[in-house]
């Protein structure tokens, strides 16, 4: 059968009323609810994002964690346009181009002290797949082939390779493949507990304990079994789940004590969301390995990467030097425009003051959002950096449609919340005003009232 017309959707300009939704297979999205509820952007500049149907939204997740310079920006215009005209694409392997050399170069300086080799993959799901590897790759080297098993956290999110769901704490993500995710891991629990931190702001102090059971799966299984155990500094898509004081210490001591390495899934923690360059500066725990993704280039060019301990290097360049050392890579690693313009985001975090000011914000939104605390049906509040949450008591026996019913009315009153399952999520872009912080926090009382 010969492909139905495409209609007008080749041009950017298109009409969005004659685009046919029919072709498109969304990823994570009710298919058959959005085609009757479409809700397509057509502009994004600034803060804002307008639909189709003509109306403006506050972008309040910065895309989905991705852009925390705003939309548009004048200089990543330029930088794209640039780029495209210098050097659109190289090979990637046994030749390079500068711009993913300097970008490397100018990541390890962002840095913890010592995580200075950078290896770039196209999006965090690769980010962790080949942290994973490189975990288990290290280990091999050293002579210890038989530290394979990881170590991951329920709730915890890294994206969707199989790598990924198999560390991986979603049920949903992992249900349909349950045969097939890697054998060899074990999950943490996840550490929220309602009854224990409801409504803290920042982290809760209940809770480091539940690293000890690290230590559990560990006599269960003997370290000289085990790779690795990655979590998110603080679990961004499951909600914004703050690490416990001391959890993230006491993670990285049982694993020093061990030999694990210890990895963090930087994607939405990397570059600026908590007010520090990392989470793992913001914490004050230094992993072996950190993935990033996202905000590197603030979305623009999809990019992501893995920051590698200069020892874990070192490991790998063994060998005759003509030999490649680590099997592994992308078509488009350290793609040049992807790097052109991760330059420009970082020198643009840098020269504007844009980490320090999501710094400076994060009182702000945090002072915003618990003030909803007595609102009805809020069940907790929770904040990280320049990011906080709203969890929903769901609706009987329909969980996730009263955020979806939140969402969708947000949009006509002017903000773009996310909804994951019953929590509302928002994480603005790094410019964003007391004012726009403000009119998030109204719109939620408002609908919480009625919704
Ligand atoms: C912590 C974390 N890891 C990995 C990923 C996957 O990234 P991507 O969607 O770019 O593959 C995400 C995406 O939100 C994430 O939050």
């Amino acid at each position: 059968m010969a492909p139905a017309s495409t209609s007008a959707g080749a041009s950017p300009t298109a009409s969005p009323t004659t685009t046919s939704l029919d072709h498109y297979w969304m990823p994570f999205t009710a298919n058959r609810y959005f085609k009757t509820h479409p809700k397509l952007v057509t502009k994004a500049e600034g803060s804002y994002v307008t639909f189709a149907d003509g109306r403006k939204a506050f972008d309040c997740l910065s895309g989905l964690w991705c852009s925390p310079l705003g939309h548009a920006h004048p200089k990543l215009v330029e930088t794209v346009k640039r780029q495209a005209e210098t050097v659109d694409f190289c090979a990637p392997f046994q030749i390079a181009n500068p711009w993913a050399h300097q970008l490397a170069g100018k990541i390890a300086g962002m840095a913890p002290a010592g995580m200075n080799r950078v290896f770039f993959t196209n999006s965090g799901s690769e980010a962790v797949d080949t942290a994973l590897k490189i975990a288990m790759a290290y280990h091999r080297l050293r002579g210890e082939a038989g530290r394979t098993r990881f170590i991951g956290r329920e709730r915890g999110y890294h994206g969707v390779g199989f790598g990924g769901i198999s560390v991986g704490g979603l049920g949903p993500n992992r249900k349909m493949f349950s045969p097939l995710t890697l054998p060899g891991v074990d999950h943490l629990p996840h550490t929220h507990n309602l009854k224990e931190m409801a409504f803290t702001r920042g982290q809760p102090t209940w809770g480091a304990h539940l690293a000890d059971e690290l230590e559990r799966i560990v006599a269960l299984h003997d370290a000289s079994n085990i790779a690795a155990v990655i979590v998110e500094p603080f679990a961004g898509s499951t909600g914004i789940l703050v690490p416990p004081v001391g959890y993230l210490q006491r993670l990285r001591e049982i694993c020093t004590k061990h030999g694990i390495l210890l990895i963090f899934d930087e994607v939405i923690s990397g570059f600026g969301r908590l007010g520090s360059n990392f989470g793992a500066q913001h914490y004050g725990v230094t992993p072996d390995l950190m993935t990033f993704a996202k905000q590197v280039t603030n979305g623009v060019i999809p990019m992501g990467g893995v920051i590698a301990k200069q020892e874990i290097y070192d490991t790998f360049m063994t060998g005759p030097e003509h030999a490649i050392e680590f099997s592994h890579g992308y078509t488009y690693s350290g793609h040049p425009m992807a790097a052109a313009v991760g330059l420009t985001v970082l020198d643009l975090m840098q020269q504007d003051g844009l980490i320090q000011r999501a710094a400076e914000m994060a009182p702000v939104i945090e002072d915003a959002f618990h003030s909803l605390k007595g609102e009805p049906g809020i069940l907790d509040i929770r904040n990280a950096g320049l990011s906080a949450a709203v969890e929903l008591e769901p609706i009987a026996g329909k969980p996730g449609l009263r955020a979806l019913n939140l969402f969708e009315a947000a949009i006509d009153e002017g903000q773009l919340f996310r909804a994951a399952g019953d929590t509302l999520a928002v994480a603005p872009p790094y410019l964003v005003s007391k004012d726009e912080i403000g009119r998030m926090v109204d719109t939620i009382r408002k609908l919480v009232r009625k919704c």
